[in-house]
């Protein structure tokens, strides 16, 4: 292949998504073409500096459009594809399950059926290089008692309807490998933090109430436990992957970091306390508060509770050399500072207004791409 190679990213104006694409901008001199619907959690203004990079192709667009997709790999002939495109959110997947259904099973299927008629027609050069990351998460091992960690070899115990929509998906990838050969590599990571996460996610929601002095409101007794990763370093382990990960094979990922909620909370208390005292929070003297802790409130349980997540990444670092770099203290930290410097999209995004700014920031292109 001449010039630069175009790598496709699915989802790439969520959370991940956003870090993702930066990463990529930076570190390789690929073209990115990001595919993404723009559902509640795509946010253009999280790339809003990148609007004029020519690098950086933004498509508005279904990963369920079969005729979008196939036009697209048809235009940009990209040399991989990174699918982060999904309905994430355990909370909203137990109201109501029809879009995780929709996106995550029956979008990756038709994304898979498109990518494999591409790489069926490529030459053999490129088609050997080929390769379709399909992001996942740990969620679909299920639930760990109090030792033990989930290995590539942990069987598909998923409880939520998030997390059976992406078991699914998994499956959907791996029988693409099988049956026909697509050169597929699925990774299955722990909890994400860091910057551009929408505010109904545990840390963001915890920190932004702090700050306004809001309930903190923690599910069931606060001892469930999940494993955090910094999302640089996620999205580094998929380049990482990438690079040098197996053909057929799958990659856990985790910066083996467990913590319970409580004290997960507990701790961006003290995070936000360093950053923005509560002595110095007018929000919270109006209210006669005086710790962030204080705002603590114990809340029903979430219904099917995982009780907790842990993660063995001994194959991805074997495989590709990835090692998580950021320590929790210090990724938490930076987050904080973070949503503390970022108000404008802080304020866009509780308010919906982030909407808003997108028709009126990217109306012509949106209505362009349809
Ligand atoms: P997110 O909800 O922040 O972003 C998802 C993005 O996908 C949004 O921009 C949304 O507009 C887009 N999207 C949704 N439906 C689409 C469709 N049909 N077509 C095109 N785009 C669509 O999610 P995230 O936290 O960035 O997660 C990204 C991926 O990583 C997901 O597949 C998720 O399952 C996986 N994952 C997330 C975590 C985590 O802790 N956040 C951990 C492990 C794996
Ligand atoms: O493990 C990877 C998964 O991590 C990803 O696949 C999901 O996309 C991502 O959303 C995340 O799922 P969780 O359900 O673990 O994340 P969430 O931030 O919703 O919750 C983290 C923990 O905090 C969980 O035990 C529920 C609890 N929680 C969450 C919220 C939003 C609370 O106690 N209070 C809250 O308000």
């Amino acid at each position: 292949m001449t010039g630069s190679p175009c790598l496709l990213v699915t989802g790439g104006a969520g959370f991940i998504g956003v870090n993702l694409v930066r990463r990529l901008l930076r570190e390789t001199d690929a073209l990115i073409l990001n595919l993404d619907k723009l559902t509640y959690a795509g946010n253009l203004e999280s790339l809003a500096d990148l609007a004029g990079d020519p690098r950086h192709n933004f498509i508005h667009g279904d990963i369920a459009d079969r005729e979008l997709v196939r036009k697209l790999l048809t235009d940009h002939q990209p040399a991989g594809i990174f699918h982060l495109a999904a309905e994430s959110h355990v909370d909203r997947s137990i109201e109501d399950a029809g879009d995780f259904l929709q996106t995550n099973v029956v979008g990756t299927y038709h994304l898979l059926q498109e990518a494999l008629a591409y790489w069926k027609q490529l030459p053999a050069q490129q088609a050997a290089t080929f390769r379709f990351i399909h992001v996942s998460t740990d969620e679909v091992y299920g639930s760990l008692g109090q030792d033990g960690f989930f290995t590539e070899e942990s069987p598909a115990r998923p409880n939520s309807p998030y997390s059976a929509s992406k078991a699914a998906s998994d499956h959907f990838v791996r029988a693409f490998h099988h049956t026909y050969g697509l050169p597929v590599v699925t990774t299955n990571c722990s909890n994400n933090y860091g910057p551009y996460q929408f505010p109904e996610k545990l840390i963001p929601l915890m920190l932004l109430n702090a700050l306004d002095g809001k309930p903190l409101p923690v599910y069931g007794d606060g001892g469930n436990v999940r494993d955090w990763i910094h999302v640089e370093d996620h999205c580094a382990a998929l380049m990482a992957v990438w690079r040098y990960g197996r053909v057929g094979q799958v990659y856990n990922i985790g910066a083996a970091d467990e913590r319970t909620n409580l004290d997960i909370v507990h701790q961006i208390c003290a995070a936000v306390e360093r950053e923005m005292p509560v002595a110095k929070n007018p929000r919270l003297a109006q209210k006669g508060i005086r710790n962030y802790t204080d705002l603590i409130t114990y809340v029903p349980d979430r219904p099917g509770h995982d009780r907790r997540y842990a993660i063995d990444p001994s194959r991805v670092k074997a495989q590709t050399g990835w090692q998580p770099v950021m320590g929790f203290a210090d990724g938490l930290r930076q987050t904080v500072r973070w949503y503390l410097d970022h108000p404008d999209w802080v304020e866009h995004v509780r308010s919906g207004t982030y909407q808003d700014w997108m028709k009126q920031n990217y109306g012509w292109r949106l209505e362009e791409k349809k």
